[in-house]
């Protein structure tokens, strides 16, 4: 088993965090306090590929593979969550999704604008009702002949203002309960779609949160993805590779908080020498490096299994719950650290702390991931 990085992996390392240090840092405590989305820093992102790693070329894509993608959200997500979930959401869940089960003339019209960054895209599938409870969606979209009427609420949703299109979850046939749940294609400035208010958050304040109302938006029949009915498993495929993405964001977040402690202890002394050199604070570095690797090995694996056609809904969710846990106790510890210092904004660490928290809850709260687990390994 090698465990080397190819040299294409390493150049995808260092153009990610030379970005994440020179485009992203300096503003990144200003961003966070006024709630600014990253927006100049999403359309350099765009330049350089990240907002489309995976998409073919021949669809305005970068075309690499999984593990490019958890090592570019690693380096950004060090620095910047709220720019990475921005990426992790166009990536795994609008872009792949459109991708693998688009057809050709929702993928030249759509696709193509998404990989290249020119657009960016949001997922819909939460609702007030129906959160880790998927398979009760509210939001109906119902055939009228040559389109459909989609009524009702989305809520938390990701670039939920600064996206242009919507890949939005209803359902269609009420009876049929999820297996008549479908996905469409929602263009922003459709007639009845409206954004609701940004969410004011704890953390990844960056990110662009809302809730949105449809309220008799027409959607074209043709754009329906695959066969009446896919929505849910569409959900569920798409989610998988999701978790893969934000097990990398909370990787990052984590990493990024290490790196920090690591080297405040070095350079602050207390009793007469630098704190590192106390067990005290030595013995927290050592769980907190262990822990980081033990997480990557996870996301690299699901990675691993998605690039090489295997499934990777256990391992998906495995690493997601693990780096989850990791990025809140790591980033606790490196506050801890930092002593004072760590609940000032300047030292960055109280901020990725907050960050932290939601990796546990979106794409699937930490207890989600666990029911996906138990089930795999109990059928299995
Ligand atoms: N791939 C393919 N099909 C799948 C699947 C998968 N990974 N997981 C489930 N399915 C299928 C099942 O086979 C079943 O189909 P059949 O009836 O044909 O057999 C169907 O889907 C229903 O599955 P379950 O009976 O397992 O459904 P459930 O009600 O027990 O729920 C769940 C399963 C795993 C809990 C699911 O509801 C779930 O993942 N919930 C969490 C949803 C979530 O992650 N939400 C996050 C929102 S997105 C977000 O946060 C984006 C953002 O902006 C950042």
């Amino acid at each position: 088993m090698d465990f080397n990085l190819t040299e294409e992996h390493l150049m995808i390392r260092d153009a990610a965090r030379d970005f994440a240090q020179n485009e992203l840092l300096s503003g990144v405590i200003e961003r966070d306090d006024k709630q600014e989305f990253p927006k100049e820093q999403v359309k350099k992102m765009a330049e350089l590929g990240f907002l489309g790693m995976m998409v073919d070329p021949k669809y305005g894509g970068s075309g690499l593979d999984t593990i490019s993608y958890v090592i570019a959200m690693e380096e950004i997500s060090k620095i910047d969550a709220s720019a990475s979930v921005v990426m992790s959401v166009n990536n795994s869940l609008v872009c792949w999704g459109l991708e693998t089960f688009g057809n050709e003339e929702q993928k030249q019209k759509y696709l193509t604008k998404l990989a290249t960054g020119e657009c960016l895209g949001a997922f819909c599938l939460s609702e007030p009702e129906a959160g880790s409870d998927a398979t009760s969606q509210k939001t109906t979209a119902i055939d009228k002949g040559d389109h459909y009427l989609l009524n009702g609420t989305k809520n938390w949703i990701t670039n939920g203002g600064t996206a242009d299109f919507y890949l939005v979850i209803a359902q269609t046939h009420v009876e049929k309960k999820h297996k008549g749940i479908n996905a469409f294609i929602v263009e922003k400035g459709w007639k009845g779609f409206d954004i609701g208010p940004k969410e004011n958050k704890l953390g990844i304040r960056g990110s662009d949160t809302h809730s949105l109302q449809f309220n008799d938006v027409k959607i074209p029949k043709e754009n329906r993805i695959g066969d009446d009915g896919f929505g849910f498993k569409f959900a569920m495929k798409t989610l998988a590779g999701g978790r893969i993405g934000i097990a990398s964001q909370a990787l990052g977040i984590a990493s990024g908080a290490y790196e920090l402690a690591l080297k405040y202890s070095k350079e602050r002394k207390a009793f007469g020498t630098e704190i590192c050199n106390h067990q005290a604070i030595a013995f927290k570095l050592a769980d907190m490096a262990t822990q980081i690797e033990a997480a990557r090995h996870l996301c690299m694996k699901a990675a691993w299994e998605k690039d090489n056609h295997k499934n990777y809904d256990l391992s998906s969710a495995m690493a997601k719950l693990y780096a989850s846990q990791v990025a809140m106790d790591t980033t606790v510890e490196a506050v801890q650290i930092h002593g004072g210092n760590g609940f000032v904004k300047d030292y960055h660490v109280e901020r990725l702390m907050r960050d932290a928290k939601i990796t546990q809850i979106y794409e699937g709260t930490s207890e989600i991931q666990k029911i996906v687990i138990s089930r795999s390994i109990l059928r299995d």
